[in-house]
């Protein structure tokens, strides 16, 4: 259950009023839940309990050191895309021997990087990426383990943008490839196959999509056993959406119910019994929920065709309406204002794109706070300084305390690192 509710006509994050929160730090701010934070990782490890599991949070969609020493403190892995991920993960406190490493860029140095720190797993997404990988270890006396990321070529029936198991996607290497890319990762030397992987897209109510993928790579483990490649794990990938406002997704517990009951039956029938490793990689439904922005209305705009509503949080705090136009939902933090109409709910940029909801029915006047709610996920990761904005203050409520986790950006920070030239 989320931790963002009216108590008596004022919005809370858990015990503490945004309108206190905006008093103190101010606005456009991401507040987030540290109990919906947990209770959403709980509702993974407690399906998976007993289980040979392991959920890496995929960390590119909140990658905050608070929310992250939380998860690592309550036994998470981390599925990272860069060299900067894992060094944040290692900044706070987590266990770098519980990393994979997703991406299908993976530089040289990244690579290095990770082989120092003896990760998980490599998720591999192409021939060249495998001999690279194999020189740089073999180069540092190591061996990488790896799983090769297949595309099983499933719909997921979500966003072309967050739509990422389908051929004509960069993602992954071709299902009618895969055997073959094995031979070629197992007889390299500095290299131990160790899995399977797909992530076929995002923001997915259905499970259907998931467990179809599911079958694909339970096919392949089974053609790879015959063929004399042992796997210890198969990693589903991500997925799994939240109700951002128009529909809600499937519980974790059961989608997580019935991959199990697959990977039993197929176990019991075919596999001979040979344990394996099942790894997931959520990102937006661990932290999704728990979090929203925080902004407040500088001006209302009578257009002539519409109304607009100018609030102090813009496209480069949530990229997600302009760039996906994803339906965020919008509230008032304090109920009964004035009286509503529809709006365009805006941000200052200077570009038409810049919008965080259309064609809502808001009671608002200047000077109200607004909370875009469900914006934990994909926010401030995709957060940018366009327009030279600072980006936002970063809060975590526990409780009745709130606790500071990022600092609000001046302006003097954003060109510390630039210099003039003559
Ligand atoms: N694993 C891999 C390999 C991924 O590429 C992703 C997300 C995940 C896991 C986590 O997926 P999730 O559980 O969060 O759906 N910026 C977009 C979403 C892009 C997702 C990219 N990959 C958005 O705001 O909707």
């Amino acid at each position: 259950m989320s931790q963002f509710e009216y108590q008596n006509g004022v919005m809370h994050a858990e015990g503490v009023a945004l309108t206190a929160i905006a008093e103190q730090y101010g606005t456009p701010a991401y507040v987030y839940s540290k109990k919906t934070l947990l209770d959403n990782f709980d509702s993974y490890a407690n399906a998976a309990a007993g289980r040979d599991a392991l959920v890496c949070y995929a960390m590119k969609a909140n990658s905050n050191l608070a929310i992250l020493k939380l998860l690592a403190d309550r036994g998470a892995g981390f599925d990272i895309v860069s060299g900067g991920e894992l060094l944040r993960v290692v900044a706070a406190g987590g266990d770098a021997k519980k990393v994979i490493f997703s991406g299908v860029g993976k530089s040289v140095d990244e690579m290095r990087l990770a082989l120092s720190h003896d990760i998980l797993c490599f998720n591999v997404e192409s021939i060249p990426e495998l001999h690279r990988l194999n020189d740089v270890a073999a180069g540092m006396g190591k061996k990488a383990r790896v799983s090769l990321r297949v595309n099983p070529n499933v719909d997921a029936k979500t966003h072309p943008y967050i739509a990422t198991g389908l051929k004509a996607n960069k993602f992954g290497v071709a299902f009618s490839d895969a055997l073959d890319t094995y031979h070629v990762a197992s007889k390299l030397p500095a290299l131990d196959v160790v899995g399977i992987d797909c992530h076929i897209g995002s923001q997915l109510l259905d499970d259907a999509p998931l467990l179809e993928a599911l079958d694909k790579l339970i096919e392949l483990i089974d053609t790879l056993h015959a063929e004399g490649i042992h796997l210890h794990h198969l990693d589903i990938g991500g997925g799994l959406g939240i109700d951002y406002g128009d529909g809600a997704p499937v519980p974790v517990g059961d989608y997580l119910g019935r991959l199990f009951k697959r990977i039993d039956a197929w176990r019991a029938a075919k596999h001979g019994g040979q344990p394996v490793k099942v790894i997931f990689e959520p990102g937006r439904s661990i932290v999704g929920n728990a979090g929203v922005l925080l902004t407040r209305v500088e001006f209302i705009k009578h257009g002539e065709e519409k109304n607009f509503c100018i609030v102090d949080a813009a496209m480069n705090d949530m990229a997600r309406p302009a760039m996906y136009q994803a339906w965020m939902d919008m509230q008032p933090v304090v109920q009964g204002g004035a009286e509503s109409a529809m709006f365009d709910v805006v941000g200052p940029i200077c570009e038409s794109g810049d919008w965080l909801a259309r064609d809502r029915e808001l009671a608002v006047a200047p000077g109200d706070l607004l909370v875009m709610k469900t914006a934990g996920a994909y926010g401030m990761t995709m957060a940018s300084n366009y327009n030279t904005r600072g980006r936002a203050v970063e809060l975590v409520v526990d409780g009745a305390q709130v606790h500071v986790v990022r600092q609000r950006e001046n302006p003097a920070d954003l060109f510390a690192l630039e210099s003039t030239i003559k």
